[in-house]
């Protein structure tokens, strides 16, 4: 598909693609539920109905990634570990899935998504995170989406150390011992900085599609940040809060 064609399919859908992005523990799965219950509580006269506002994720929305969402953050029994390749390509094979069962027939119909990760997620973390070679993460990246990208991607920027000691003590609110965390998680502190330094690059390479929120603060504090830089980037009417986030 040559570039005209990709930008003229790109214009032709309705849809909206919406990513949020950012380190594990940055708040970003909760700023997503707080965006998706404000979408639908406002009504733009350009959103589509309630009905059509659908959240996702990457990996695991669909029955195969769901499977290899499993085989991804949990680890393998046997000492033989997962070589940083093979992860790659099945973070790969969950996105061509989520494409093609879910993300272009769900833009076709018109719907405004919020995706929880999408193609920056393998740049930060396999690229910069593994030091994978880049131009392979963007050529898998580009197999999987068939040329499709975000119409913003939100970068929720938390240091480091701070989002690190949120997973530590995460489950302790509710009365248990802080949660167990996935395979991923796991990776030691330079590894998530250098994660955090690819979101970094990732937003200073691509300003017209990638936003930074700062994610500190409260969570009403968060969700305002994000609900304007939506309707900024979007074109939306000024925002009115959505009273529920505490
Ligand atoms: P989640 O906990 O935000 O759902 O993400 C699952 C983990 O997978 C998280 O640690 C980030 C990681 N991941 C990658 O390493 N590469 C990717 O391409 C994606 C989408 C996620």
């Amino acid at each position: 598909m040559t570039g005209q064609d990709k930008q003229a399919e790109q214009d032709k859908r309705t849809g909206r693609l919406i990513v949020f992005e950012g380190a594990d523990g940055c708040g970003k799965t909760t700023q997503l539920r707080h965006c998706y219950d404000w979408l639908r509580a406002q009504r733009f006269p350009q959103a589509p109905d309630s009905s059509q506002i659908i959240l996702t994720q990457e990996p695991g929305a669909t029955a195969l990634g769901r499977t290899l969402r499993r085989i991804l953050l949990t680890p393998p029994e046997g000492d033989e570990g997962v070589e940083p390749t093979a992860e790659l390509l099945l973070y790969a094979a969950d996105r061509a899935q989520h494409v093609q069962h879910i993300l272009k027939p769900k833009l076709a119909q018109g719907c405004w998504i919020l995706c929880d990760r999408h193609i920056d997620s393998t740049v930060a973390y396999q690229g910069f995170g593994r030091g994978l070679d880049q131009s392979l993460i963007q050529q898998l990246n580009s197999i999987a989406t068939v040329g499709l990208v975000s119409d913003l991607t939100l970068w929720l920027d938390l240091p480091v150390e701070v989002s690190r000691s949120r997973l530590a003590t995460r489950g302790q609110a509710d009365g248990l011992r802080s949660a167990p965390q996935d395979r991923m998680e796991r990776l030691g502190l330079d590894f998530h900085h250098r994660v955090h330094q690819g979101f970094e690059w990732l937003a200073g390479q691509y300003p017209e599609r990638i936003v930074r929120v700062d994610a500190s603060g409260s969570e009403a504090e968060v969700a305002r940040r994000v609900q304007q830089m939506i309707c900024d980037r979007l074109g939306l009417p000024p925002n009115s809060p959505h009273p529920n986030p505490t």
